[in-house]
């Protein structure tokens, strides 16, 4: 499909995918978008996912041969954009592939042969004649191997996942009508995807604004045309909204309890903490709505976690909030294990082996009490709470 003079959609479309990466719901599919730009050279600007190469080879010859590509730009390796480069290098072996230094790294691991291949360096520019492309890094974007790729004469940059969205429509050159799906879906793709690198993102948005291109062809969903200024609009405000949003004197207390004993070891813990300054907000997991509980999670400078012993571990509704904690935005921030035993309080220890293994620095101490607290035991949680506040004071 032209989007413009010698610049060609050859993307593949997937509109039955339910889930992205296992866990990103997909409610309207996706679509794995590629580029084909002509000059006096060829260039293919990301491949597809492995399953739907048939399609990208049907639209590329559609075009030419598969065998005149002179070049693959690779903005990103993740493999629902690198999945369909070696069978293409199968059909043309003497393409060059022009990536970052850990794209490359990573495309040598993920295709196990050799190929040739240029480091995209930040500015590098790659004469197609008649178009140049302009290589300009943009790490975490989603990995660290993303750049972006501009065409000066096109006025047009490819951004990979970037100011993407997993929206599957009949065609990714359209003027979005349903805005209500397509901004739910945006939101939600940038949550999963972007959440975790708002300064990246800041970072991508000045690039766009500086660049100010007419059109953005990103890998996922509708190319960008009227929509560019608004999505990058938007990609800025939820950065925004991810650094500012941090309290620094909250800490969440989650916990679940199966006779209340552990609850009441949560409310003293809540009553020390409140007691020397810091805003302490209990949370029963399981009764709390999981958007809260993942709000919480981001907006809080430290964690208490804490569930009964039930058959050696720690219940499953608090592993679920221990998966809500980003390792990359969360990281190092304090967390306290409690929790009622009966038997072997198992508990404690194993959700701290989770803490730590996410990056939280984790108090050593861990708060265990046989069966219901004492009033003096609860006097000792309180202490506790104070204590652990003074980490974020
Ligand atoms: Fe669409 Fe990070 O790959």
């Amino acid at each position: 499909m032209k989007l413009a003079d010698d610049l060609y959609y050859v993307g593949a479309h997937d509109p039955g995918l339910k889930f992205f990466d296992v866990i990103v719901p997909t409610e309207r599919g996706t679509t794995y978008n590629a580029y084909l730009i002509r000059g006096e050279k060829t260039a293919l600007i990301e491949t597809v996912h492995d399953d739907f190469s048939d399609q990208l080879f049907d639209n590329i010859r559609r075009i030419c041969p598969i065998e005149d590509i002179d070049y693959v730009i690779c903005d990103h390796t993740e493999p629902d954009h690198s999945g369909s480069l070696g069978k293409l290098l199968d059909i043309a072996p003497d393409v060059t592939v022009y990536g970052s230094a850990p794209a490359i790294k990573n495309l040598k691991n993920i295709l196990n042969r050799d190929f040739r291949s240029v480091i995209a360096k930040n500015g590098l520019v790659l004469d197609l004649g008649g178009y140049t492309l302009k290589f300009l890094s943009a790490p975490n974007l989603h990995w660290p191997d993303s750049v972006f790729t501009w065409c000066e004469e096109l006025k047009t940059v490819f951004t990979c996942d970037f100011l993407g969205c997993h929206y599957c429509a009949e065609t990714v050159d359209v003027d979005i009508t349903d805005d209500k799906a397509y901004l739910e879906e945006l939101e939600r793709y940038y949550t999963y995807i972007f959440g975790p690198f708002p300064q990246a993102v800041q970072k991508g948005v000045s690039i766009i604004r500086e660049l100010a291109p007419e059109t953005v062809c990103t890998s996922h969903g509708p190319v960008l045309r009227a929509k560019v200024k608004s999505t990058a609009d938007l990609y800025e405000a939820w950065a925004d909204r991810m650094i500012s949003g941090l309290d620094p004197h909250k800490i969440s207390i989650f916990y679940v309890s199966a006779y209340g004993y552990t609850k009441a070891m949560a409310q003293a813990l809540a009553e020390g903490a409140s007691s020397a300054g810091t805003k302490a907000d209990i949370y029963e997991i399981t009764g709390t709505d999981k958007a809260v509980l993942a709000e919480a999670v981001r907006t809080s400078a430290a964690y208490m976690f804490g569930s009964p012993t039930l058959n050696r571990d720690a219940l499953p509704p608090v592993w679920d909030v221990l998966g809500m904690v980003s390792p990359i935005t969360d990281r190092n921030k304090p967390a306290l294990m409690f929790g009622s035993f009966g038997w072997s309080g198992e508990a404690c220890g194993n959700m701290a082996d989770r803490a730590r293994g996410i990056g939280l620095k984790v108090d050593e101490e861990l708060v265990k009490i046989c069966f219901a607290p004492t009033e003096d035991d609860l006097a000792q949680l309180r202490e506790k709470g104070r204590s652990f506040a003074s980490w974020i004071m």
